[in-house]
């Protein structure tokens, strides 16, 4: 059995899987950490983040495994633990951009479709590209305002700065990040994180 939670930048996407994955008693996926770590490892070896062959080329050469536990997933390259580097404000600037390659979302699309089922599967296009076959599929929106409100408690800028750039990637990420046409969509503008948790495993149960 898989669930995907989809929704926008910031929208409490990783909080609420890791939740209802631990309710559900399975690991839970998280997609974005996949482009994350392609594009930390592009900046790091100054490449051009537009490029999709020489980003291929470094993940081919230092392959990135994504470890998908219940309580937080983590990243590693070789030996490597990555994670804790994946939510600088740079990464968070130019994900976006390598996200757009076709290249890098099969690369992704490919570790994904071979994990063990169940889990929770969390990010833009789970429920309509990675697995549309999903039976139970969320999406979760807020305001950008709320949202910058939120994420302004684990970044250094201002909830103004954190709010143009999450219009900005909303707005790069528009193409894989529509809903599934089967997913119920949730407001999480007036609920706070056990509200959501407890809204998808009502829907579950
Ligand atoms: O979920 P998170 O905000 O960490 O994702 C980081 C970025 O990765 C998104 O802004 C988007 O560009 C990309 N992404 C994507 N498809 C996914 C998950 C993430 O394009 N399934």
């Amino acid at each position: 059995m898989i669930v995907t939670i989809d929704g926008v930048a910031a929208s409490g996407k990783s909080s609420v899987s890791s939740g209802v994955a631990q309710a559900l008693g399975v690991p839970y996926v998280s997609s974005g950490l996949l482009y994350r770590a392609a594009t930390l490892l592009g900046l790091e070896a100054d490449l051009d983040l537009r490029g999709a062959p020489g980003l291929l080329k470094l993940l081919g050469t230092h392959p990135v495994r994504l470890e998908p536990l219940a309580g937080g997933n983590r990243v590693w390259q070789g030996e490597r633990d990555l994670t804790d580097d994946l939510h600088s404000t740079r990464v968070d600037r130019g994900v976006s951009v390598v996200a757009a390659l076709p290249e890098v979302r099969e690369w992704v699309d490919a570790q994904l479709r071979a994990l063990p089922e169940p889990f929770v599967a969390e990010g833009r296009d789970m429920g309509t590209n990675v697995f549309p076959h999903a039976p139970h599929k969320f999406y979760l929106t807020a305001s950008a305002r709320i949202r910058a409100e939120r994420r302004a408690r684990e970044r250094p800028e201002d909830v103004p700065a954190i709010e143009a750039d999450l219009q900005r990637r909303d707005e790069l990420d528009t193409v894989q990040s529509a809903p599934a046409p089967d997913a119920l969509v949730i407001d999480t503008g007036p609920l706070d994180l056990q509200g959501v948790i407890d809204t998808i495993l009502t829907r579950l149960r």
